[in-house]
Parts: C-alpha cells; sequence; structure tokens
C-alpha cells in the first residue's frame, strides 16, 4: 500500500519540497518521526518510517520513473569549465601499469597516515565520541568492491522490479485477485530489499539526508534538519573522494613530481580541486591542475561516476581489490608560460588510499599519494630555489639578449662609446 501508489513519486517531491501533503503523506514525512536520534542508524532500521520513507525515495530513482537528473553549474572560481561530458564511447584502458604499482608501493613505503597532531592518551573526550561514531558509521556502510557489488545487486533487482511491476499491471486486467495480491506483494518485497541495500550506500544516505534536511528546512523543522545534517556529514565522510582534502604528490612525467593541494567547492563542498603547491612551466603553482564534480544526485551516485575499473586477476592480487571506481573530470593543460591555458576531459581514478588522474586525449596519467610532512617540506624548499633558479634564468636571459645587435643599436644612439675619454 506505500509503496505501490503511482503518486509516490509525487509524495517523495512534496515531501522534499515541503508543500501541503494530505494526511497519508504526512505519516511518512520525516516530521513524523519519533524524537529519537537521526544520527544513530539503528532507529532508522527500525520498523516503520524509515524504511519506507527510503522506500519512497527510492521511487524517484526507480528505472520505470523519468526523474530529471540535477544539472550542476561549475564554480565561478574556476576558469572556463565546461558541464561534464558523458563518458566517451571509447573508452581507454586506464588499468594501472607495473610502473605505476612500483610508484605506489613508493608511496607505501614513504607514507605518513593520518598523523595525529595529539596522543591518544590525550584526545579530548569530544574527540573520541566523534571517532567512535565514525568507526560505527563505517561498520554500517559497505566500501570498496562490497559497495561496488552491493550496487550492482541493486541494479538486478531494479530490473527484477521492472518485470515484476509489468507483471502486477497485467494482473490489474484480470479478475483474479489472489494472483494480484501476490504480484502485489513481490513488488513491495523488491521495493524494500532495494531499499534496505541502498541504506548500506554511504552516498545513497548522504543524498537523502540532504533532502530530507533540506525538505525539514522549509517546514521550518530545525531539529529534524539538524540531526538530517549530522547524518549527511557522517555518511559523507564514508565516501573516499569526498575526503581527500590536502596535499598530494605525483609524477608529472617529464617535469618530475609535483604537489597538489586538493579542496572541495560548491554548495555542499562536492566539486573537487587540485591546485598546484609546487607548478611548472606549463601549469604553474597556484593554478588548478584538475577537478570534478562529485555532486552526488538524487540518483544517489555523483553526476560524474562512471562505472569502475575492473581488474584482471593478476592486476587484482597487486593491488589488493578488483575494481577501481572512477568519476569523470576536467584536466588543464597549456603551453609554455602557461599559454593556451584549456580543460580536457579526464577521469579520477580511485586506488585505495591513492589515485590517478588521466587526461584522456593526451593519453597522460599522473598517480598520486600522500607525501611525509618530511617530503613537503622538501619539496617547497626545492620549489623555492627552483623560483630563484627561475630568476637566475630571466636575469641571464636579459643579459643574453643584451648582446644581440638590437639592445646595442639603441644604446648607441647615445653615442655613450664614441665618448672620448670613455676607457682611458
Ligand atoms: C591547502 O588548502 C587549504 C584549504 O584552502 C589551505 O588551508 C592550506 O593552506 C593549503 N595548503 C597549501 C600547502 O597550500
Amino acid at each position: 500500500m506505500m509503496c505501490n501508489s503511482g503518486a509516490v513519486l509525487l509524495v517523495t517531491a512534496l515531501s522534499l519540497t515541503g508543500q501541503p501533503v494530505n494526511g497519508f503523506v504526512s505519516r511518512l514525512m520525516p516530521s513524523s518521526l519519533p524524537s529519537a536520534s537521526l544520527s544513530s542508524p539503528k532507529y532508522f532500521l527500525g520498523p516503520k518510517a524509515p524504511g519506507l520513507l527510503v522506500c519512497l525515495h527510492m521511487k524517484s530513482s526507480f528505472p520505470e520513473d523519468t526523474s530529471e537528473s540535477t544539472d550542476f553549474d561549475a564554480p565561478t572560481s574556476l576558469p572556463t569549465y565546461n558541464r561534464i561530458d558523458s563518458p566517451s564511447e571509447v573508452s581507454p584502458d586506464l588499468t594501472p601499469s607495473d610502473e605505476q604499482f612500483a610508484e605506489y608501493k613508493e608511496f607505501d613505503r614513504r607514507k605518513v597516515e593520518f598523523p595525529l597532531s595529539e596522543n591518544t592518551e590525550t584526545i579530548p573526550s569530544r574527540r573520541k565520541t566523534r571517532q567512535e561514531t565514525e568507526a560505527k558509521a563505517r561498520a554500517r556502510f559497505k566500501s570498496g568492491d562490497e559497495l561496488i557489488e552491493l550496487r550492482r545487486k541493486v541494479a538486478a533487482l531494479r530490473e527484477d522490479l521492472t518485470y515484476a511491476k509489468d507483471f502486477r499491471d497485467s494482473m490489474k486486467r484480470y479478475t483474479a485477485k489472489e494472483k494480484l495480491e501476490a504480484a502485489v506483494q513481490r513488488v513491495k518485497k523488491l521495493e524494500m530489499s532495494i531499499s534496505n541495500l541502498c541504506m548500506q550506500d554511504p552516498e545513497f544516505w548522504y543524498v537523502f539526508m540532504l533532502e530530507v534536511a533540506a525538505g525539514a528546512d522549509r517546514r521550518g523543522d530545525e531539529d529534524t534538519a539538524k540531526k538530517a545534517r549530522l547524518d549527511a556529514k557522517e555518511a559523507r565522510r564514508c565516501i573516499p573522494q569526498l575526503n581527500m582534502h590536502g596535499l598530494w604528490v605525483g609524477k608529472y612525467g617529464t617535469h618530475g613530481y609535483e604537489m597538489v593541494n586538493i579542496t572541495y567547492v560548491g554548495e555542499h563542498e562536492d566539486v573537487l580541486v587540485a591546485t598546484k603547491v609546487t607548478g611548472d612551466q606549463n601549469v604553474p603553482r597556484g593554478e588548478v591542475s584538475f577537478t570534478c564534480n562529485l555532486s552526488p544526485r538524487l540518483q544517489f551516485q555523483s553526476a560524474s561516476s562512471l562505472e569502475p575499473i575492473e581488474l584482471n586477476a593478476r592486476a587484482a592480487k597487486q593491488w589488493g581489490k578488483r575494481y577501481l571506481p572512477r568519476h569523470s573530470g576536467k584536466g588543464q593543460v597549456a603551453s609554455e608560460g602557461y599559454q593556451n591555458a584549456q580543460w580536457m576531459d579526464g577521469q579520477l581514478i580511485l586506488v585505495g588510499r591513492f589515485f590517478s588522474f588521466a587526461w584522456l586525449p593526451i593519453s597522460h596519467q599522473v598517480f598520486f599519494g600522500r607525501p611525509s610532512p618530511e617530503l613537503v617540506l622538501k619539496m617547497l624548499k626545492e620549489h623555492e630555489q627552483n623560483s630563484k633558479k627561475d630568476n637566475v634564468a630571466s636575469m641571464r636571459r636579459v643579459a643574453e639578449t643584451m648582446m644581440d645587435g638590437a639592445y646595442w643599436n639603441e644604446q648607441e644612439a647615445d653615442d655613450f662609446f664614441n665618448q672620448e675619454g670613455c676607457f682611458e
């Protein structure tokens, strides 16, 4: 009864826009949830409202529905940034090479992971609580290969659901009551299975909670909004591509190692921007190297997410995982002196605690790892020295141009050398 009404899509829309709704709907709306904390997963897995709520939400992303996809605007702070294109048909092989594996090992050897400024004994209790909450969130959501397998399962169930619905609708034309009832039950069961699986997908939960929060805001229900936002934040921490803040080092071909600083911009800070901390003659320090719009949409996967790379058995063993999630983005290129700067299609590929970015049209792929604090200092120092060297070099260039005719012709107009007594 709850999930099979054709009006359900509308219901979702209404509950999310906060417009007046009828009694049936308002019983299912977030505002009607009891006062328990939204951030407690168990509470949400409870017998009634949450599952149905998810089920209702899911309606908008079930295959039969033509819900509109969200259109994202590029942040204004970036240079020309086209809307992310749909993935091109020719998909290049972006499986990391053995060479990259060697680089990965090198990063792994030097890694300093999540350096804690406080030692464990002095962790304030507030922080401790946060860590515990995060651990709980991690236990609740699937990640890595498991998450990809979960999504495939959901996709298969959705297909089943399409057939189940067709079957149910055809049953409606006949009067066989028991058969119709069985078909209705089948649809319901599939919808609940899908909903329950989706609740283990952090991206789904993140978007869902943001929408619950937005709906609550519009109704002026601050309490629900606050709790939903907290829950969204918790889910967000379990989405790897939204937690890559800070410094990364990658080998930019012949330019050697360079450092980028990853930040997030946009309304929900879902647009990844990698700014060069050390640059090169083409794209200098302070400019954006690449960017990716990772905003999840109603369908709970980001607009830019592509099918993961499936590794062959050998590579899977090497990397310790079967699937590498990836997202489409834009990479910046320029000729020397940051001339003719332009954006081209790229892909961000997640490889566990590492990632790579590929500039597709020029087949340029850079593999990034976390630098140790020592490496950061060393690179910054070297970069500074190199910029100084660049200054020396440019002074030398000026000196050299002084040797060619044009310069001296100008100077000679002053007849400087012909002045008598000059060299005496
Ligand atoms: C990286 O970006 C963050 C956020 O904007 C900033 O606070 C930090 O200073 C940056 N780090 C470097 C080395 O540029």
